[in-house]
């Protein structure tokens, strides 16, 4: 790809966790400019932008990816030289719940986003034509399950066998972006990463879920065994290796991302009860560590055991490599968490939410 040194990004998705992540570094790193398009869902906070949000490469509209009137508006306005497409529902355990947001956002939303980017790609210059890009940002789960073994690794071309609900629909998705790539020619782009981690990330999810609960005294709940393993991803590192992509990729390759960091679900836990046990140590609670709150529950139906990428076609042919270790991205991540209370405070309290559902009535 022609690198542009201005080059407009549409991002999708851009108030969630890696989504603000990526915008973050864009702002800060590179001189393009950036759209946000944003449902802004439970899990959309223009809160984690609020540093970047004043400059003036920055613009953002709440937008569904599923309204396809908007979305050629949008693409029509703003002449996109990239698109990078992370907006989704993105949490197994309501996928699980609820299926059927995960079905219209990330299914029925990226084939939207598709046929409007399709067609405005379809009447670029020739030059812009074979510049553009579709970055499409996938996950590891779509591969399915590694099992008890502790050999193996995802590969690009390990076949796909997604699990739950959630990973389904990813997997749908990507083979919708493949299939738009080969028909139409589209250049796409299609990147599949491992359990990131790191600040703004919402607490559903196992890593902040277990800091807060442990901050409050509350169960850090384990499913199952606790003996399940995911590849952990500094968000940071993500969003670096993401830039990589969608301005050094081929049309058509598809690239794994992962921080060779794999660990036990239970190892997890317990090496954040050791960090909160050194830095706030507990008085209040009547437990001698934050460990006294790990508690067993019943497992996630549909349960993948083992996820573990190797990244060596994206170290070898686009020279990233993760720099974060597990240990120094987990102890930036508690840290993170225990000085802002703010940003927490307003997510858990919906205070935050209902001021911005007002700020953006569409
Ligand atoms: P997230 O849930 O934090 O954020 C998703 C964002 O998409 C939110 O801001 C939400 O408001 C927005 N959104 C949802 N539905 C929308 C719609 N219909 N129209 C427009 N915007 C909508 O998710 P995340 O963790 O930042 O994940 C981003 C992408 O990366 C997703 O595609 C996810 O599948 C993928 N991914 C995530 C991880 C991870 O560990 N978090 C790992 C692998 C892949
Ligand atoms: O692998 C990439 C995927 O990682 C992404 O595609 C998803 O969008 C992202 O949500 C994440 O999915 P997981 O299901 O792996 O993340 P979660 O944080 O929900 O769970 C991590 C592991 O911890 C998983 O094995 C389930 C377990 N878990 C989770 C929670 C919330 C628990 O044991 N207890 C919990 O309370």
């Amino acid at each position: 790809m022609k690198e542009f040194n201005f080059m407009n990004i549409l991002i999708t998705g851009g108030a969630g966790f890696i989504g603000s992540a990526v915008i973050r570094y864009l702002i800060k790193e590179t001189d393009h400019k950036i759209l946000n398009i944003d449902k802004l869902t439970y899990a959309g906070n223009l809160e984690s932008l609020k540093e970047i949000s004043n400059n003036s490469r920055y613009q953002f509209c709440k937008t569904d990816i599923t309204d396809k009137e908007s979305l050629t508006k949008i693409f029509q306005q703003f002449q996109p030289n990239a698109v990078m497409h992370l907006a989704a529902e993105s949490h197994v355990d309501r996928s699980i719940s609820s299926s059927a947001e995960f079905i219209q956002t990330n299914i029925v939303g990226t084939f939207q986003l598709l046929e409007v980017c399709r067609q405005y790609w379809i009447n670029l210059s020739e030059e812009k034509k074979q510049s553009f890009r579709f970055h499409h940002i996938s996950t590891d789960e779509v591969y399915g399950d590694l099992g008890e073994s502790n050999s193996g690794l995802f590969k690009e071309t390990t076949p796909y066998a997604p699990s739950s609900p959630y990973s389904a629909s990813k997997a749908s998705s990507d083979h919708l972006v493949r299939a738009w790539h080969r028909t139409y020619g589209l250049p796409i782009i299609i990147t599949n990463c491992s359990n990131n981690y790191g600040p703004y990330h919402f607490p559903e999810k196992l890593i902040p879920l277990t800091i807060l609960n442990a901050l409050q005294g509350k169960k850090l709940p384990i499913y199952g065994t606790g003996e399940q393993i995911r590849d952990w991803l500094y968000v940071e590192d993500h969003a670096r290796a993401l830039y990589q992509v969608v301005t050094k990729a081929k049309a058509g390759e598809t690239y794994n991302i992962g921080g060779h960091n794999q660990q036990k679900n239970i190892d997890v836990v317990q090496k954040i009860c050791n960090l909160l046990d050194e830095l706030v140590p507990n008085k209040t609670y009547g437990i001698s560590s934050y460990k006294d709150l790990i508690t067993f529950v019943p497992d996630r139906p549909g349960h993948d055991i083992r996820y573990a990428i190797d990244a060596s076609k994206i170290k070898n042919e686009l020279g990233w490599v993760p720099q974060e270790s597990f240990d120094s991205g987990l102890r930036k991540t508690v840290l993170w968490y225990l000085n802002n209370q703010e940003w927490v405070d307003r997510i858990l309290t919906g205070e935050y939410k209902n001021w911005i559902q007002k700020q953006y009535q569409s």
